[in-house]
């Protein structure tokens, strides 16, 4: 692996896409200050300009580096939460570019945990670009192999270790203005946030990103996160109903479902805590997309604090398949 993430670090210091992975989901990476390569993750994901991407750091960058009027609330979530799965929205450093930014003036800023990302980091010394490793709207990848049958040769290079610990997208915290908002609820919780800010947890907004006042942060865009086959979100009692209903019509219905296992075709049990179904959910919705079937009926999750993040995904591949009924 040593070789390999010096070789990695040479193509981004060379201005390629390279792939890599982080303790959320799979990362497409480019030199984060060079215009011309950022533009290729743009091009490579289809990827609207005016959606900015995270810039991923070194360990130890001192955040004013890359950010300007930095609030004492960042300091405090980023010694709490970093190296780790939260993202800092903070107004940006002069030279940060504006095609990062998607001409914003203000910057997600993220220091990752995997080892793999910060060995890459070090040897690259530098910001290193990158949103999820999907083609724009689409699932994030979870493991290599994702990220290989997503764009073939379209990437220079592949960093593989194997799949990804938490398997959902970091905490998106904007402290850019005069409260801190939660932009992305994710891996880490709105309640521990809070903790760390000595805030109520009520205190982050409501909208988990939904609200009409984000609408540069497309992870929060009701599309997103998205199968291409056509996904419902069913409370189990009905989705048994409806299966039963279905006949011998079931063989073309994927299920994802996590209180039981149900016995049919083409099905996936998760487990049924937060950590280990955000953990496998992505896998399961590819893999239920790749499926010979017309329909997947997702399982409905508890309508609790700890599911807030995977509810939001849920939510979003929903309204991006574009399915209403059964
Ligand atoms: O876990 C993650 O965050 C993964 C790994 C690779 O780090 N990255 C990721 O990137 O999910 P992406 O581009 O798929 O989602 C990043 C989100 C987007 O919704 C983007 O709009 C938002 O972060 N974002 C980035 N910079 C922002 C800014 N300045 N203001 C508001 N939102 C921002
Ligand atoms: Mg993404």
């Amino acid at each position: 692996m040593d070789a390999d993430i010096a070789a990695a670090a040479a193509r981004l210091a060379a201005g390629d896409l390279v792939a890599f992975p982080t303790e959320t989901v799979y990362g497409l990476g480019a030199d984060a200050l060079c215009p011309a390569a950022v533009a290729k993750i743009f091009a490579a994901k289809h990827r609207p300009a005016d959606h900015p991407l995270i810039v991923h750091l070194p360990l130890g960058t001192p955040l004013q580096d890359w950010a300007r009027d930095v609030p004492p609330a960042a300091i405090r979530l980023a010694d709490a939460f970093w190296p780790g799965p939260l993202t800092l929205v903070l107004r940006r450093h002069v030279r940060v570019p504006d095609i990062v930014t998607g001409g914003q003036d203000t910057v997600g800023l993220r220091i990752p945990s995997h080892p793999v990302a910060l060995a890459l980091l070090a040897a690259f010394g530098s910001g290193i670009a990158a949103p999820s490793a999907n083609r724009y709207g689409r699932i994030s990848p979870t493991c290599a192999e994702h990220v290989r049958a997503e764009f073939g040769t379209e990437v220079a290079m592949v960093l593989d270790a194997g799949p990804s610990r938490y398997g959902i997208e970091s905490t998106i915290v904007d402290l850019s203005g005069g409260m801190p908002r939660l932009l992305r609820p994710g891996a880490i919780a709105r309640s521990d946030l809070a903790a760390a800010m000595g805030l109520a947890a009520d205190c982050l907004g409501g909208s988990g990103g939904r609200g009409p006042d984000h609408p540069r942060v497309p992870g929060s865009l009701p599309g997103h996160y998205a199968p291409r086959t056509p996904l419902l979100l069913l409370a189990r009692a009905s989705l048994q109903a409806h299966l039963i209903a279905a006949g011998p019509e079931r063989d073309r219905i994927a299920i994802v479902c996590w209180s039981e296992p149900i016995s049919s075709g083409w099905a996936w049990h998760l487990p049924d805590d937060p950590e280990g179904y955000a953990h496998g959910l992505y896998a399961a919705l590819r893999a239920a997309d790749a499926a010979p079937v017309d329909r997947i009926w997702v399982e409905s999750v508890p309508d609790t604090p700890p599911w807030e993040a995977v509810r939001d995904r849920l939510a979003r591949a929903a309204a991006g398949s574009g399915s209403t009924s059964p």
